[in-house]
């Protein structure tokens, strides 16, 4: 059975949130002042056990016909034993199972999540410059150790590796060509993200943004571009690649070319809430369904309800307005 939504959007990709905790304090996402010594983070109690999210998973991909999961967070390595929880999803059949991380624990993790199951792997990573990327995470976190960590993936096989780059203006720019560089011949895929206005806590200013043509634009005077193909439809990056074949690189550009019209996502929060859209202002509380002795059906009945109403399209109708909105925070809700 597939559900598609008010615009004829099919629910494709489930993108789970396993904790709203993070060991970076990412000048974008995650800003000291709010998320400081006194943020109240979700207590344990109220996370889904691995259990529940996996029954969860499992639905939609029974029932919705759901082959993409996506795991994280915050950061989702700081959850304990994830690798348990990976392996109760990769035992879901032919899905395509995968996680956004920073990176900073991969050394230690990277052979884990691949024994797990896990397929492959996407680490978001800002700056080569040291100091650009320590004042990013603000935790001092040093470039060195996410740079091992994306070899140790590598080295586990968790191919291809993706690499995220959200870029501010003014603050880490300056990097964009030398990531490119840096990353070109290795296999992996360099991604630049458009600065967004996600959650309400960033202070995100449209003058923040470096439009992905201009990002494009930079790189191609150096390092010539052509464009390729979507690997599939909606995919969210607009790829490129070498003109003399040294690989691609992608664009994921929300706040300039909104790519709403193939949206076939939803969001589980790390409580158990859906979110049918990244800059939604409200979940749909799943969890007194998942625990409180619901069948399956009753849930599957409950999300279809919720997607077949959907008419999400943030990113086409962001304003200088909305921008203020009272929206739910990435760190909580994932990328
Ligand atoms: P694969 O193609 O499966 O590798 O994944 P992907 O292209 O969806 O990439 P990923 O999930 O890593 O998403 C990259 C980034 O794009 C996220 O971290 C978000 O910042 C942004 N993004 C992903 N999905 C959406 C979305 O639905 N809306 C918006 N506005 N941004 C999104
Ligand atoms: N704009 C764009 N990307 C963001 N991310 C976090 N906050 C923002 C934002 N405001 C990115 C992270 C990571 C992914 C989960 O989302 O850098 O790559
Ligand atoms: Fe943590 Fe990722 Fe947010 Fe940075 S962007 S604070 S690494 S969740
Ligand atoms: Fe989907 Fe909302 Fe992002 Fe549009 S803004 S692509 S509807 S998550």
């Amino acid at each position: 059975m597939s559900v598609t939504d008010t615009f004829g959007r099919p629910l494709r990709d489930l993108r789970i949130s396993v904790t709203d905790r993070c060991n970076f304090r990412c000048i974008y996402c995650m800003p000291k002042e709010v998320f400081g010594r006194d943020f109240q983070f979700l207590d344990r109690k109220e996370l889904l056990t691995f259990e529940e999210i996996s029954r969860v998973a499992r639905l939609f991909h029974d029932r919705f016909g759901v082959k993409k999961l996506r795991l994280t967070g915050g950061e989702p390595l700081v959850r304990r034993n994830l690798e348990r929880l990976i392996a109760q999803l990769a035992a879901i059949p032919e899905v395509d199972l995968t996680l956004t991380t920073n990176g900073s624990l991969l050394v230690e993790k990277a052979r884990a999540l691949r024994d797990a199951g896990l397929t492959r792997i996407t680490v978001s990573l800002d700056s080569l410059d040291d100091k650009v990327f320590r004042a990013m995470n603000d935790v001092d976190f040093p470039v060195a150790t996410v740079l091992e960590g994306i070899e140790a993936a590598d080295k586990a096989g968790l191919r291809p590796i993706k690499i995220n780059m959200v870029v501010k203006r003014g603050v880490n720019d300056d990097s964009v060509v030398p990531m490119a560089r840096f990353f070109r011949g290795t296999g992996h895929i360099l991604r630049f993200i458009e600065y967004m206005d996600v959650g309400a806590t960033n202070g995100w200013r449209m003058d923040d943004v470096v439009p992905a043509k201009e990002i494009i634009a930079r790189i191609d005077a150096e390092l010539p571009l052509e464009p390729a193909h979507p690997n599939y439809r909606g995919e969210v990056a607009k790829r490129w690649r070498y003109k003399d074949g040294q690989g691609e690189i992608g664009v994921i550009s929300s706040v300039t070319q909104a790519f709403c019209r193939d949206c076939t996502r939803i969001r589980l929060s790390a409580e158990g809430s859906l979110y049918t859209c990244l800059f939604a202002t409200q979940g749909f509380d799943l969890k007194p369904l998942v625990r409180g002795g619901r069948s399956d059906a009753e849930i599957v009945e409950a999300v279809e309800a919720l997607w077949r109403v959907r008419e999400d399209r943030y990113s086409e109708i962001r304003t200088a307005g909305t921008a203020g909105l009272k929206k739910v925070e990435m760190s909580y809700i994932g990328g």
